[in-house]
C-alpha cells in the first residue's frame, strides 16, 4: 500500500466515524463498572475519557441514574457547551473541571440508600461520543448498640429486670443476640422488633427480661448482626443492684443529714431557752427593785419626773 492509499483509507474511515455510531473508536470512556457505596459517605464514580488523538475538547457530559422499570431516568449532571446543570448531591469529582479535563468522574457528596442502581455516563467530544454504565450498591452498617434497663437503678435481689438493646443504621433487618457474663446464649428469651426508618434504614430494638435477677449475674452483652450473620456491633450492660455496701452508706448519709438539720435546731433551741431564762430573771429583778423603790417615799416616781423635766429645761 502506498502512503496515498493509506491516507485515503484513514480519511474514509474518519468520515464514516463522524457520520455513524462507530465514533467510539476515537474516544473511549473508561469506568469501573461496579461500586459499593456506604450510606452517609462520599463516593466517586470514576470515569476517564481516553482519546485516541491529542487535544480533545469535551462538548457534552451527562450523568444519569437509570430508572427502574416504569420510572424515568434521573439526570444528575449535565454539561453542555459551558453550561452546567446539577442535581444537589452530585457534581464533577474534579473541583475545577473544564472541557479539557478528561476526568469526568461523578462525586456523590452524601450517599443514600436511594442512590443504588445503574448509572450512565455519556461524553460527546469534538472527535466522537462515548458511553459507559456503572452499577452501584449501597450498604449501611448498624451502629454500636445502646442498652438500658427497667428498673434503672437500686434494683433489689430477685426482681424481674427488662433489658433493652437498640441499634440503628443497618440497610436490612438484622439480628440481636444476648449473652450473660458466663457466655450463656439468652437470645431465645429475647424479643426483637425491627422498623424501617424514613431514610430506608432499619432500627432494631431487642428486649430481654431477666427473671428474678440476682447480683451473682449482673453483666449482659448484646451483639448486633447484619442479615448475613456478620457482627456489626456489641455492647455490655451491668444491672445496677442495691448493694449491701451501698445500703450501709445510704444509712450513714441519712445519719449525716439528720445531724445536719438537728444541729441548728439544738443550738437555736438552747439559745431561746437561755434568752427566756434571762428575760425571766430580768423581770423578777425589776419587780423586786420596784417593790424596794415604793418603800422610799422621797424617791417616788413623780419627783424623779419633775427633776428630769427641770434638767431638760436647763439644757434648752
Ligand atoms: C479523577 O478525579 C478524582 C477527583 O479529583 C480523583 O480522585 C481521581 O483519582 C481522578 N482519576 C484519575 C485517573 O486521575
Ligand atoms: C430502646 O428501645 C426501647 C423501646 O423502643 C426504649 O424503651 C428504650 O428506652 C430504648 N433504650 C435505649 C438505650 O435507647
Ligand atoms: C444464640 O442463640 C440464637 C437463637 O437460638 C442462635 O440462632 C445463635 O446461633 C446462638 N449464637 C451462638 C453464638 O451460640
Ligand atoms: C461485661 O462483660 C463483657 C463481655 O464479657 C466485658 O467486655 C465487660 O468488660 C464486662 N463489663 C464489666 C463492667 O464487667
Amino acid at each position: 500500500m502506498t502512503s496515498a492509499t493509506t491516507l485515503l483509507f484513514f480519511v474514509i474511515h474518519l468520515a464514516c466515524i463522524r457520520a455513524g455510531n462507530s465514533s467510539e473508536s476515537f474516544v473511549k470512556l473508561e469506568c469501573k463498572t461496579e461500586y459499593h457505596g456506604v450510606y452517609g459517605q462520599q463516593l466517586i464514580l470514576e470515569c476517564i475519557v481516553k482519546p485516541v488523538v491529542v487535544d480533545v475538547t469535551i462538548i457534552t457530559v451527562t450523568w444519569k441514574r437509570m430508572g427502574a422499570a416504569d420510572k424515568a431516568d434521573d439526570n444528575l449532571l449535565e454539561y453542555h457547551k459551558e453550561k452546567m446543570d446539577l442535581t444537589p448531591g452530585f457534581k464533577f469529582a474534579e473541583p475545577s473541571w473544564n472541557k479539557k479535563n478528561m476526568n469526568v468522574s461523578l462525586l456523590l457528596t452524601n450517599t443514600k440508600m436511594a442512590d443504588k442502581g445503574a448509572y450512565e455516563c455519556m461524553v460527546t467530544t469534538d472527535v466522537g461520543i462515548a458511553t459507559a454504565t456503572i452499577s452501584l450498591s449501597v450498604t449501611a452498617k448498624y451502629k454500636t448498640p445502646t442498652m438500658s434497663s427497667i428498673p434503672v437503678t437500686n434494683i433489689k435481689e430477685n426482681t424481674d429486670v427488662t433489658l433493652f438493646c437498640n441499634s440503628t443504621g443497618g440497610h436490612q433487618t438484622g439480628l440481636i443476640w444476648w449473652f450473660d457474663q458466663f457466655g450463656s446464649n439468652w437470645t431465645r428469651s429475647a424479643e426483637l422488633v425491627a422498623k424501617e426508618t424514613d431514610d430506608g434504614l432499619f432500627r432494631l430494638s431487642s428486649r430481654f427480661t431477666v427473671l428474678k435477677a440476682t447480683s451473682s449475674s449482673t453483666n449482659y452483652t448484646c451483639k448486633v448482626l447484619n442479615v448475613n450473620g456478620a457482627k456489626e456491633g456489641m455492647a455490655s450492660f451491668v444491672i445496677k443492684f442495691v448493694s449491701r455496701d451501698l445500703g450501709r452508706k445510704a444509712d450513714h448519709l441519712d445519719n449525716l443529714s439528720t445531724t445536719k438539720w438537728l444541729t441548728p435546731v439544738v443550738v437555736l433551741g438552747s439559745l431561746i431557752i437561755v434568752l427566756l431564762a434571762a428575760l425571766l430573771l430580768f423581770k423578777r429583778r425589776s419587780a423586786q427593785r420596784a417593790r424596794r423603790q415604793s418603800t422610799f417615799p422621797l424617791m417616788s416616781g413623780h419627783q424623779t419626773d419633775n427633776m428630769h423635766d427641770q434638767m431638760l429645761g436647763q439644757k434648752v
